[in-house]
């Protein structure tokens, strides 16, 4: 049974295998979670990034898939570069970003990372509302067949940690 942390910070700091990405599909940077892990992560995560849209992605990389780079920087192994949904684009967002903390397991196990932390995707510029996306995104990990021993939610302030402590509890 995979462990479930809640953390409010920044997730740039979490020593950890893996640091899940809330990406945009360009793969090349963007603003919030994104924008932070490639300031403090360095330009190799972006020159793996674009390497990736080169051989495997050349029309991005899909909602609710993921992908892992070198962390550079980042006091972390692996960074893992996921496409959340956009809330109000899609028909079922739930079922997307679900599927999106599926993929970074999968491709967590896939690396033998045991410790991954994840932002609360899709919760910012992306418009799903934080108390929703927690149920979906605590929901998805307790239920995922995973070897990952130690999955950390790291909340960037104090509303998205709330939502995720208590769709833990209720959970
Ligand atoms: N550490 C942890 N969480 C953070 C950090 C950080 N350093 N910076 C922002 N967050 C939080 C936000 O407060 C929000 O709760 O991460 C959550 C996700 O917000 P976004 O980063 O805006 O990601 P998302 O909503 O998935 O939108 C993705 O935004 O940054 C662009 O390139 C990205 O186009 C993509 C889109």
């Amino acid at each position: 049974m995979t462990r479930i942390e809640l953390v409010e910070g920044d997730i740039t700091h979490e020593h950890v295998d893996a640091i899940v990405n809330a990406a945009n599909a360009t793969l090349l940077g963007g603003g919030g979670v994104d924008g932070a892990i490639h300031r403090r992560g360095g330009e190799t995560i972006l020159d793996a990034c674009r390497d990736l849209r080169r051989e495997r992605y050349p029309e991005g990389l899909p909602v609710g898939e993921a992908v892992a780079t070198t962390a550079g920087d980042l006091p972390a192994r692996w960074v893992i570069h996921t496409v959340g949904p956009v809330y109000r684009r899609e028909r079922d967002p739930a079922s997307l970003l679900a599927r999106c903390h599926l993929a970074c397991l999968r491709v967590a196990d896939e690396l033998g990372a045991a410790t991954v932390a994840f932002p609360a995707i899709s919760t910012g510029a992306y418009g799903y509302p934080v108390r929703e996306a927690a149920a979906v995104a605590i929901d998805a990990v307790q239920d995922a067949e995973t070897k990952v021993d130690e999955v950390r939610f790291v909340l960037f302030g104090r509303e998205a940690y709330r939502a995720f402590d208590e769709a833990l509890e209720t959970g």
